[in-house]
């Protein structure tokens, strides 16, 4: 395993070293406009590859999950052959919505209306009383495909017709994330959050700490908020590391809560990866679990955020593994986070509201402003 020191260190920038004045947050329409919005959903939730979840939530078959994209719902499962799928989430029949658990378990697909039922693989396989009606063949009506590709585990979909392949976008990250076999992992927890603000102003928020002293005492205490350090300054991809004190983890107690996710070196315990991931995904990386949010716009004003706290698989079965000490922890900083976001909702919905400039603390905010820019083009 090769240090911190020789891994990253010299392709990493102090925040502030290179900041060329003139950057300003978005203007208001941006954050308020319905138009914006229906203009978002289509040029980047319809085109893009969108985070649903991890296939370590879909372990077993027949396990599911729903997830609303771009207006869509769709279906995520995992078929007896242990193959993942996604479809739309619509009958063949008269289009009724098929599932609307937000996850189960089911050895089939029956539709609640007629009860078309398909396999786990979207062939449709029970269809009542059409054997009476001439010409009809099961065979014409499986289940609509989404696609769907997997990167390090994470099952991304995407609504386009003919999208460039995952594997082609995560380039730029190839082997980045090995350390930490992201695959392998497992979920402990899951925290719904339902954030009155614009969905832009979460991604905003997560990249700079420049808010971190005052808002996040506790988080502040053991990652110094000045200490950041980022890599990738420009493109889809944004983000970097801060340090974190000397034996310290980022938990409600400041110990290390599970086992750590690989035999890191001293150094690589003192650091936590920050990165966002154009669109929806949030990559949180720390050395003894790693969070992840993902962002689900619902209008101008209002963002559904999934947070779930992954850990080593071998964690779990060991008696030191306390995964409510990094919950509890997160889960503080996050509200912690939306407030100030949907603070900032409200007052980027007054008539006074102008964009102000960035801080030489807030290039990742810049730079991910500027990349959504070129996706609204
Ligand atoms: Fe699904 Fe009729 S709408 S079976
Ligand atoms: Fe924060």
């Amino acid at each position: 395993m090769p240090s911190m020191q020789t891994n990253v260190a010299p392709s990493f920038r102090k925040t502030t070293e290179t900041f060329a004045a003139g950057a300003k947050g978005l203007s208001q329409h941006y954050f308020v406009s319905p138009e914006i919005f229906s203009e978002e959903q289509k040029k980047i939730f319809s085109r893009q590859w969108v985070l649903v979840g991890h296939q370590s939530q879909i372990a077993q078959a027949g396990d599911y999950l729903t997830a609303e994209v771009a207006g869509e719902s769709l279906i995520i499962v995992r078929d007896k052959r242990g193959a993942i799928h996604g479809f739309y989430n619509v009958c063949r029949h008269r289009g009724s919505r098929l599932i609307e658990n937000r996850s189960g378990q089911s050895a089939a697909i029956q539709c609640p209306y007629h009860a078309w039922t398909y396999a786990l693989d979207g062939r449709l396989i029970g269809a009542p009383h059409m054997d009476e009606v001439l010409g009809f063949d099961k065979a014409d009506y499986s289940l609509h495909a989404v696609n769907l590709s997997m990167w390090e585990g994470f099952i991304f979909v995407n609504l386009a017709d003919s999208p460039a392949p995952l594997a082609e976008w995560f380039k730029p990250l190839a082997g980045k994330f090995s350390r930490w076999n992201l695959s392998t992992l497992r979920s402990a927890k899951r925290i719904e959050y339902d954030v009155r603000a614009n969905w832009k102003l979460i991604f905003e928020n997560y990249s700079e700490c420049y808010h971190c002293g005052g808002v996040h005492p506790e988080l502040s205490k053991i990652s110094p908020y000045d200490s950041a350090e980022n890599d990738l300054t420009e493109g889809p991809f944004l983000g970097g590391f801060m340090r974190i004190a000397k034996g310290k983890s980022l938990t409600m107690s400041g110990n290390a809560c599970a086992l750590a996710m690989e035999q890191f070196g001293e150094e690589d315990f003192r650091l936590v990866f920050y990165y966002s991931i154009f669109p929806n995904m949030l990559l949180s990386l720390h050395p003894d679990y790693v969070m992840v949010h993902q962002l689900f716009p619902q209008s101008p004003e209002r963002t559904l955020i999934f947070c779930d706290w992954f850990f080593n698989p071998e964690a779990f079965k060991r008696n030191d593994f306390d995964p409510d000490d990094a919950v509890e922890f997160w889960d503080m900083v996050n509200r912690q986070d939306w407030h100030v976001c949907e603070l900032s909702q409200q007052g980027i919905s007054s008539r006074a509201y102008e964009p102000g400039p960035y801080s030489a603390r807030e290039s990742i905010p810049a730079a991910w402003d500027r990349e959504y820019l070129r996706f609204m083009k």
